[in-house]
């Protein structure tokens, strides 16, 4: 029985709209080939309506987000609203209210020629970051104490829940088994200076590691870690690691994959809605120009495929994606790839 599936679709702000249209058209394409259907419906959490209404996400559009089987979204920032609204009143809203508590963030590099690094090859570049999404210095709690005066002290605090990091590193372990590759995960953490938090997180992967003898185990400081994306990314396979370590890193990564134009990321609440996003930015100075890199999005509606099911959709999407890219694209900076925004849309959707 093929499947009907409901997509909400936020193109939000800057670039966000246009790559999300060829991410649109990329799945128009697979939904043809591989028999299922969907209907989408476009609701905008953008920084424009913010300045119109003072609208961001509010609770009724959270449940109204809950009856969709996925979420579809751009970017999000503008630069005419203050940093940080945007950005927790639409995307954290909406990561946590809808306890979307992993995000999965690929990085695979499918050609020589984007790599930065010397001498690293596809083989070399391919892991995955299970970034924890719901808890750490994101949830946003602190103080302020004599706020304004000499003696002024903020407090920002990272939450971590033994709930919250097991489920995550359970997370990490089934996807190290599922992907079948090295079958290993990193734990990346600061044990050595943050021995509340990651001695937490170290019990924790030490206990869930004993239900996975098949996978094998290691541990890499954070900042250690950085300097191993660059030297000898070829050691991991999967990483699991808090929520603003999973940030920092996964911006690394997308680096050495190619770039912010190739980087998709999904939100996933394994039993509830998940969100698909390019994980770069609105990128306002490419905006309507026709010129953005539309594959981290294109990436996005696979990975998004991939979590609905369609597996076999999923696949082909990538295999075009590689296709193009390896053999059309100079380049996959936005202004240099040789083609426009909708020319690389159009020719990931003719090799579905
Ligand atoms: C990301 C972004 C967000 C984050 C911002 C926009 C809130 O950098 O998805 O990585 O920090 O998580
Ligand atoms: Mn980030």
């Amino acid at each position: 029985m093929s499947q009907n599936y409901k997509i909400a679709v936020i193109g939000g702000d800057g670039t966000g709209p246009e790559v999300v249209n060829e991410g649109l058209k990329v799945l128009k394409a697979a939904s043809k080939e591989f028999s299922f259907t969907y209907e989408t419906k476009d609701f905008d959490f953008s920084g424009k309506r913010y300045l119109k209404t003072s609208k961001l996400v509010d609770d009724s559009d959270v449940e109204e987000l809950k009856k969709y089987s996925a979420i579809y979204l751009g970017a999000v920032g503008d630069p005419d609203v203050k940093p940080g609204i945007i950005e927790k009143g639409v995307l954290l809203k909406l990561r946590f209210s809808l306890d979307q508590y992993i995000n999965l963030r690929p990085v695979k590099l499918y050609d020589e020629k984007f790599c930065p690094l010397k001498d690293k090859k596809p083989a070399d570049v391919d892991f995955i970051v299970v970034r924890e999404n719901s808890e750490g210095l994101y949830k946003g709690m602190g103080e302020f104490k004599d706020k304004g005066t000499r003696d002024e002290v903020a407090i920002q605090i990272s939450y971590n829940t033994r709930r919250g990091v097991e489920r995550c590193i359970r997370y990490a372990f089934e996807y190290a088994r599922r992907r079948n590759k090295k079958k290993k995960v990193t734990l990346c953490g600061k044990t050595n200076v943050l021995t509340y938090a990651w001695d937490l997180w170290q019990r924790t992967f030490n206990e869930v590691a004993k239900e996975y003898p098949d996978i094998a185990t290691d541990y890499a400081h954070v900042d250690a870690t950085t300097m191993w994306f660059v030297k000898n990314p070829e050691w991991f396979d999967v990483i699991v690691t808090d929520n603003l370590f999973g940030d920092i890193i996964t911006d690394l990564g997308a680096m050495i994959q190619g770039g912010m134009g190739i980087a998709a990321g999904g939100n996933i609440n394994p039993e509830g809605v998940s969100m698909f996003e390019p994980i770069g930015g609105s990128a306002p100075k490419y905006t309507g120009k026709n010129v953005i890199n539309p594959l981290a999005a294109i990436c996005a509606a696979g990975m998004m495929l991939d979590t609905l099911g369609e597996t076999k959709a999923a696949e082909a999407v990538e295999k075009a994606v590689i296709k193009v890219s390896t053999k059309k694209l100079k380049s996959l900076a936005a202004g240099k790839m040789g083609y426009s925004t909708t020319e690389v849309g159009d020719l990931v959707a003719k090799n579905i």
